[in-house]
């Protein structure tokens, strides 16, 4: 999958992405990132990039034409890729909406920074926006980093053990049951018998149940749209859930 960066703070992007497992899909060819810095596409000798607001106020407004045709030059190297605008306005982006993203070839993700873009040119070229959550950053740089990395850890190729995206928290709308590793015991405590138990059936079932407790304690309104069986709806009403029913 390619992920094109429109952006005014190339290295921001560059540094975020460039590590870990993101860094050796790349270096696979699982993934391909790449910038394209809105200051190329700026005129005159300072290359400005923002202006002051019309109609007065405070803070800087990214300039229409620059960003425009640098999204253009992004679209020469990813035909037909969506154009996405990080913004605090946007949808908010969520697991379903990583996972959906994973089914596209390449993706553009377009950052602002001061006070955001010229309306002109979100008009002009925008196919979507995608917010973080009811916060306001200082730039979509990290925003659009972290779309990437979501987005990228449901290709397949990405993630060393392939199964382990799929088991993620919301992925069947509940959060993962709790992990374990050497030593079994010691001053940290000790790992529910179970697991050490070689019973597979034992293990799935715990897991199972303590994805439910996590959920329960730590975001109940899950439960209400997660599919859930007898076995289930049983466990949880041993904990108090009392399930809605409208
Ligand atoms: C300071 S913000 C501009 C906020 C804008 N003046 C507003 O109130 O809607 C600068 C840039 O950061 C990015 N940004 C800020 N908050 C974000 C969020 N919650 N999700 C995604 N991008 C965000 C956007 O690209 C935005 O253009």
């Amino acid at each position: 999958m390619k992920f094109i960066v429109v952006t005014l703070f190339p290295e921001l992007v560059e540094s975020a992405l460039g590590h870990s497992i993101l860094k050796q899909a790349r270096a696979a060819g699982s993934l391909q990132w790449q910038t394209i810095d809105i200051r190329q596409h700026c005129e005159g000798r300072h290359k400005q990039a923002d202006d002051a607001p019309f109609g007065g106020g405070g803070g800087m407004v990214m300039k229409a034409a620059p960003v425009i045709s640098a999204v253009a030059e992004a679209k020469g190297a990813a035909p037909g890729a969506k154009v996405i605008y990080l913004s605090p306005q946007g949808r908010p982006f969520d697991q379903a909406k990583a996972a959906e993203l994973a089914r596209s070839e390449s993706l553009i993700l377009l950052c602002g920074h001061y006070e955001g873009l010229d309306e002109r040119a979100l008009q002009a070229c925008v196919d979507e926006e995608l917010s973080l959550g009811d916060f306001v950053l200082t730039g979509g740089e990290l925003a659009a980093c972290v779309v990437i990395d979501a987005v990228s850890r449901l290709k397949p190729g990405v993630l060393g053990n392939e199964a382990s995206a799929g088991q993620d928290s919301f992925s069947n709308g509940l959060l993962e049951h709790p992990h374990y590793t050497r030593p079994a015991e010691g001053p940290e405590g000790q790992v529910p018998a179970v697991l050490l138990s070689g019973d597979h059936a034992a293990i799935e079932r715990w897991r199972r149940q303590e994805s439910l407790r996590n959920t329960f304690k730590k975001r109940p309104g899950l439960l209400s749209s997660a599919a859930l069986d007898k076995n289930d709806r049983a466990f949880l009403n041993g904990l108090g859930w009392k399930e809605e029913t409208s």
